[in-house]
């Protein structure tokens, strides 16, 4: 298996080095790409030295199988032509193609055969807070449709990348020596703060981080009606999103219900012993591979409402675990 990654300098590149080496992904030939500014750059994998090349639109993709592409949506839409034209499998991190009819849009927990039908040699992956979400709702929508979702995110610094999270250190190290903190990656400061703005606003008010949440769940779980209203905040918090969820399924599920369908659910953890101060936390779920839920409860304000709070690590889960957890259920289904 000839694999490449795109980006591999950034965030989610340096955890597909990770999660690759984790779920020992067969891997014959490795090439690692990305822009003038880390081309040349060495990174280790399994004991071994891997330079970064350029990308640029030549040969460079030929014999490649899969192509892990995490190196924004401008370039994923320059190279994708460049990367699929002699057969590789572009598993892509950003926005690009999310919603193109022609590209699936996969959660292998929740539409995993959806990565069979490829006509453009390309799968999407969905957005880091819609991929925990989808893979706690899933088991939840298999015991009673779900009508309606409402949630409020709490994302991490690395969400926005690796110079996010430096810059959110930097910030504390600033503040703590009275300095001015500097500002670049998000619209305030984020230490000691919570910002109430991911990606750039729309016309009806929301931000395109909560209309990603409305519009690719819909896809993700072949359920065109769901309404699905998001409130997405970033934390100060290094790594991991959480999110409080409420659900309106077609009967009333008790609480105890949902717990064992969580608890059977493919890819879900449930940590929901309050008496013992036991729930997610996003501090202790950074570098892990499921999505945890936890306080789940009747929702006071719905006779059909459930609530509960999940945490995934957005980077792992989010990103580089599901595009290899895709890649591998090709693999293994090998329709
Ligand atoms: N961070 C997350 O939690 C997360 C989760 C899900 C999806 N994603 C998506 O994954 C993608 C990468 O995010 P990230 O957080 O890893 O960002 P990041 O840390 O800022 O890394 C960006 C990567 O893209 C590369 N790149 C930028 N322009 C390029 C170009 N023209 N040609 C080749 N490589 C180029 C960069 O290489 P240089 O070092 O050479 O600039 C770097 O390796 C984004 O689309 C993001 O939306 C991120």
């Amino acid at each position: 298996m000839k694999v490449a990654i795109i980006g591999a300098s950034g965030a989610v590149g340096q955890e597909f080095l990770r999660v690759l080496d984790e779920q020992q992904f067969p891997i014959d030939e490795l090439l690692l790409f990305g822009s003038s500014r880390s081309a040349g750059r060495k990174y280790m994998f399994k004991g071994e030295e891997f330079e970064v090349r350029e990308l640029k639109h030549n040969d460079d993709f030929k014999g490649v199988d899969i192509a892990f592409t995490s190196a924004g949506a401008g370039t994923s839409r320059e190279f994708a032509d460049t990367i699929t034209k002699y057969g590789a499998l572009m598993i892509d991190n950003s926005s690009a193609f999310r919603m193109d009819e022609d590209v699936p849009l996969v959660v292998p927990e929740v539409n995993g055969d959806d990565a069979f039908n490829t006509p453009r040699n390309i799968i999407a992956n969905p957005n880091c807070t819609t991929i925990q979400m989808v893979v706690a709702l899933k088991p939840i929508n298999d015991i009673s449709k779900i009508r309606r979702v409402h949630v409020a995110t709490y994302q991490a610094a690395s969400g926005a990348g690796a110079a996010a999270m430096d810059e959110l250190v930097a910030q504390y190290a600033d503040i703590a020596q009275g300095k001015e903190p500097v500002v670049e990656k998000f619209a305030y400061q984020l230490a000691y703060n919570v910002i109430p703005h991911i990606d750039v606003f729309q016309e009806n008010g929301y931000t395109k981080e909560e209309m990603k949440m409305f519009n690719e769940t819909r896809k993700i779980m072949h359920e065109p009606e769901l309404s699905v209203s998001a409130m997405c905040v970033r934390v100060p918090v290094m790594r991991a999103h959480s999110e409080a969820v409420w659900v309106e399924t077609e009967r009333p599920i008790s609480p105890e219900e949902a717990r064992e369908a969580f608890s059977k659910a493919n890819g879900v953890v449930v940590v929901d012993n309050p008496s013992e101060k036991q729930y997610p936390m996003p501090l202790f779920v950074a570098g892990k591979d499921p999505v945890y839920v936890g306080r789940i409860r009747k929702d006071l304000a719905n006779e059909n409402g459930l609530s509960f709070w999940v945490v995934g690590d957005q980077i792992k889960k989010g990103a580089a675990l599901n595009a290899v957890q895709i890649a591998q259920y090709i693999l293994s289904h090998n329709k």
